[in-house]
C-alpha cells in the first residue's frame, strides 16, 4: 500500500511516461534507466518507483480486473449528487454550482459556506466535495505508511505531546538497522509503495545518517519516500532530496503569524514557510496543512490555512484536529467536534478539486470513530497507516490514545481495505493525470 496496481507503459517522452490502467491513462515521472514501452511498473505520487516482471504484473492485474470496475461503480453510485436545494440559501447554491463546474470558491465564499452549522447545508457541502473528488480523481485512495523513527524533539510547541514540555515521556530513537528493518517489512511484506519517515526535531539523527538510510532504501526497497523531520534547514533538505527523498511532509500548523508565534517559542512562521517553498522548488512533493481548533484560532484563520496549503502546492492536504495532550501548556483545552473537521476536508477539496489528495488524518480518526468513512465521503481520498514497531508507537505520543496505536499492521490493512471496499474505493495511487 499505497497498494498501487501495476500499470503498463504506453508511451515514453523523455522522463515522462504515459501509463495505462485498464484503459485509464496517467502520467508519471521516470527515473529508472532502460524502461521501454510495454513494461509494467508501479507508480506512486506521479513517480515510477519500480519495474515489475510481466508475469507477476499480469497475475496481479487478473485479480484486480474484476474488482477495479466493480469498485468504480459502487463509488459512482455513492457520490451521485442530486442538488436537493430545498431550504438552502440561493447564494450557497450558486457557490456550489460553480464549484461543481470546477470553479473553486473565493475565500469569502468558502468562509460563508463553512460558517453554517445547519446539518442540511453542511450535508450538501460535503456531498458536493465528494462529487468533485469522484469526478476528477475517481475512486483511487492513497494509503501511505508512516514510520516514526524518533520521538526526541528540541522544540517546545505548546500543543505537542513529544515536545520538550512533556518531561515524563520516555524517549526512543530507532537505530539505522531498526529503521531499515521496519522499511523492509512495510515494503516487502506488506506492499507499501509510499512511506513517510517522521520524527521530532532530533539532532540525534545526523543528516549523514539520514542520507545513508534514504540511499539504502532507494537501492533495496522500492518506495516513494517522504521525509518529515521538521525544520532541518534548506541545505539538508537538498541533501536528502539528492539522497532520494521525493516528498516533504511538514505542516505550517497555522497561517496566522501571531498565533504561530504564541504557540511555537523561538520559531517563526516565515522560516517554516521558507522550508516548504524551497522544498517545492527542489522538486519535492509537498504534504502540508494545519491544526484545526487551536485555542484562539478563528474560522477565518482556518479558511486562510486551506488557501495557504494550496498556495504552497500541497499535493496532499493534511489537516487534523488539535487534541489536548497531557504535560503540554494546552492540556486543559477542548478539541473541535467532528463536523468542524469535515468542513476543512470538504473545504480543501472545493478549493483544489482536480489534483489534490486530501488526507483523513490519524488525529481525526482519534477524535471520531466515523472519521474515515465520513471524511472519505466529504472529499477525502487518502489515509495513512502506522508501520512503526509497536514497542515505540505508544511513545510517539503527539496526543493521547492515538488511533491505530497498538494494532498490527495487517489488522490496519484489513480494516482499511474493508472500509474502502464498502465505499467503492481502490487502495491505489494511479499517479498524476
Ligand atoms: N494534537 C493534534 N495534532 C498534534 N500534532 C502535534 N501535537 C498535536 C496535538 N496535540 C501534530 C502537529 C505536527 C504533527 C506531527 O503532529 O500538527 O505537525
Amino acid at each position: 500500500m499505497c497498494y498501487a496496481i501495476p500499470g503498463r507503459v504506453k508511451e515514453i517522452l523523455e522522463k515522462t511516461v504515459l501509463v495505462d490502467y485498464f484503459g485509464e491513462e496517467r502520467k508519471a515521472h521516470n527515473e529508472i534507466d532502460g524502461l521501454t514501452v510495454g513494461d509494467y511498473i508501479y507508480a506512486q505520487g506521479g513517480y515510477v518507483i519500480e519495474k515489475i516482471p510481466a508475469p507477476e504484473a499480469e497475475e496481479i492485474l487478473a485479480v484486480w480486473k474484476e474488482t477495479f470496475f466493480e469498485l468504480q461503480e459502487v463509488d459512482l453510485r455513492l457520490s451521485r449528487l442530486d442538488l436537493e436545494t430545498k431550504g438552502i440559501g440561493a447564494e450557497t447554491v450558486r457557490i456550489l454550482d460553480r464549484a461543481m463546474e470546477g470553479k473553486p470558491p473565493a475565500k469569502e465564499e468558502l468562509l460563508q459556506l463553512l460558517r453554517s452549522e445547519d446539518p442540511t447545508h453542511l450535508d450538501l457541502v460535503f456531498k458536493t466535495a465528494n462529487f468533485l473528488r469522484q469526478k476528477y480523481l475517481k475512486n483511487a485512495c492513497c494509503v501511505h505508511g508512516i514510520l516514526e523513527i524518533s520521538n526526541h524533539c528540541k522544540q517546545g510547541c505548546h500543543y505537542c505531546g513529544i515536545s520538550l514540555h512533556h518531561k515524563a515521556l520516555p524517549r526512543y530513537r530507532m537505530t539505522q538497522e531498526e529503521i531499515l528493518a521496519a522499511v523492509q517489512e512495510a515494503v516487502k511484506r506488506y506492499g507499501f509503495k509510499a512511506l513517510v519517515l517522521q520524527s521530532g526535531e532530533d539532532p540525534g539523527h545526523s543528516v549523514e545518517e539520514l542520507e545513508e538510510i534514504i540511499r539504502t532504501i532507494g537501492r533495496e526497497f522500492p518506495a516513494l519516500i517522504f521525509i518529515s523531520f521538521g525544520e532541518i534547514g534548506i541545505d539538508n533538505l537538498k541533501r536528502l532530496y539528492d539522497a532520494g527523498a521525493r516528498g516533504f511532509l511538514m505542516r505550517f500548523e497555522t497561517s496566522n503569524p501571531e498565533l504561530y508565534a504564541k504557540l511555537h517559542p523561538g520559531q517563526t512562521l516565515a522560516t517554516r514557510l521558507e522550508h516548504l517553498r524551497k522544498a517545492y522548488e527542489m522538486g519535492y512533493l509537498i504534504i502540508t496543512g494545519g491544526l484545526v481548533g487551536l485555542p484562539g484560532q478563528t474560522l477565518e484563520d482556518i479558511v486562510n490555512d486551506i488557501y495557504l496549503a494550496r498556495e504552497l502546492h500541497a499535493e496532499m492536504f493534511s489537516f487534523g484536529p488539535f487534541l489536548p495532550s497531557p504535560g503540554t501548556p494546552l492540556a486543559g483545552f477542548k478539541p473541535v467536534n467532528e463536523s468542524e473537521m469535515l468542513k476543512v476536508i470538504a473545504g480543501a477539496r472545493l478549493v483544489e478539486p482536480t489534483e489534490a489528495r486530501v488526507l483523513i488524518t490519524t488525529a481525526f480518526e482519534t477524535l471520531s470513530k466515523e472519521a474515515r468513512r465520513k471524511g472519505l465521503l466529504a472529499g477525502g481520498n487518502s489515509v495513512m497507516l502506522n508501520v512503526t514497531p509497536r514497542q515505540y508507537r505508544e511513545k510517539y505520543a503527539l496526543y493521547p490514545d492515538r488511533a491505530g496505536k497498538s494494532e498490527l499492521i495487517q489488522t490496519q490493512i484489513d480494516e482499511t481495505i474493508a472500509l474502502l471496499g464498502s465505499l467503492g474505493r481502490s487502495p491505489t495511487d494511479l499517479g498524476a493525470k
